[in-house]
């Protein structure tokens, strides 16, 4: 079955034959690997995109629940060569080692800070609650929120976002 996608502000065609997730046909079908497959099963959060306004992980999104909505991917953020703000807070505050969970963090980041700009450290932790980072301590990562927090404000940011873990309806029914 063709349908068409909506991501980073462009359709793309896909063809669909069952199950598949959104982070199968993104990195498969059609070569965006920034989006990263780790655990592939809700555990990790290297997986995580935007859809609409909030942060969702890809890898327990069945592709066919995504018809009409815009996806966001890490692909997206940067307009040509400049970073997005938070891209670059994370590069100006040395908050990515390995940098594998980097995309998924960064995806969480961004969507907790359309919402709120300047989180708590309680708001910080619950929005990366689901990510996991093996390398940082995660002790950069809070700073580069707070640093992109701040560069955002100064901007016309988006005003609705909402931070959000996977529901029932987004898990795949793959085995
Ligand atoms: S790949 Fe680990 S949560 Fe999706
Ligand atoms: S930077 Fe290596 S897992 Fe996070």
């Amino acid at each position: 079955m063709k349908m068409t996608l909506n991501i980073n502000r462009k359709e793309h065609e896909v063809d669909i034959k069952g199950h598949e997730t959104l982070l199968e046909v993104l990195r498969d079908q059609l070569g965006m690997t920034g989006t990263k497959t780790s655990c592939n099963e809700s555990e990790c959060g290297a997986c995580t995109v935007i859809i609409g306004k909030k942060a969702t992980l890809s890898c327990i999104t069945l592709v066919a629940n995504v018809a009409g909505e815009e996806v966001t991917t890490i692909e997206g953020l940067a307009k040509g060569e400049e970073l997005h703000p938070v891209q670059q807070a994370f590069l100006d505050n040395g908050a990515a080692q390995c940098g594998f969970c980097i995309p998924g963090m960064i995806m969480s980041c961004t969507a907790l800070l359309n919402n709120n700009p300047n989180p708590t450290q309680e708001e910080m932790e619950y929005a990366l609650d689901g990510n996991i980072c093996r390398c940082t301590g995660y002790l950069k990562i809070f700073e580069a929120i707070r640093d992109a927090g701040g560069r955002l404000s100064e901007m016309e940011a988006p005003k609705e976002s909402t931070f959000y873990r996977h529901t029932p309806e987004t898990v795949s029914s793959k085995s």
